[in-house]
């Protein structure tokens, strides 16, 4: 499999890895084809925000995804952090194999969950999410 260096990089070296006690959002994507899954905490301040820490349990393409996708949230508005996108997350990392491209998928989906999980916490709608098709994605690890 050919990694780019800022995969290897992120992999190696994940930013913001961890939980974060009582977030104000919480979230949770899994492939169940792969049984890969991730989870996201926010600590969200006047909008902002303000911390976001993730556990995967993923293959290097998923945790190298959450690295990635946690650091462009952080310091982004609730409204900036919705309009990420795992091309975007992958376009970060100079790119993915096309075979790993749906490991970045779950960091947009467990952000979204995370999201609508401090909306509903503040009284808002929730948003709906993009709906993967997990199960006829190809998932070699
Ligand atoms: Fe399943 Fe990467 S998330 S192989």
């Amino acid at each position: 499999m050919n990694y780019s260096e800022k995969v290897m990089e992120h992999f190696s070296n994940p930013r913001n890895v961890g939980e974060i006690d009582n977030p104000d959002g919480l979230g949770e994507a899994g492939n169940p084809k792969c049984g890969d899954i991730m989870k996201i905490y926010l600590k969200v301040k006047d909008n902002v925000i303000e911390d976001v820490k993730f556990k995967t349990f993923g293959c290097a393409s998923a945790i190298a995804s959450s690295s990635m996708a946690t650091e462009l949230i952080k310091g982004k508005t609730v409204d900036e952090a919705w309009e990420l996108t795992n091309t975007a997350v992958a376009e970060a990392l100079d790119g993915l194999p096309p075979i790993k491209m749906h490991c970045s998928v779950l960091a947009e989906e467990a952000i979204h969950k995370a999201l609508n999980d401090y909306r509903k916490k503040q009284g808002l709608d929730v948003i709906p999410i993009k709906e993967f098709d997990h199960e006829h994605e190809s998932c070699a690890v």
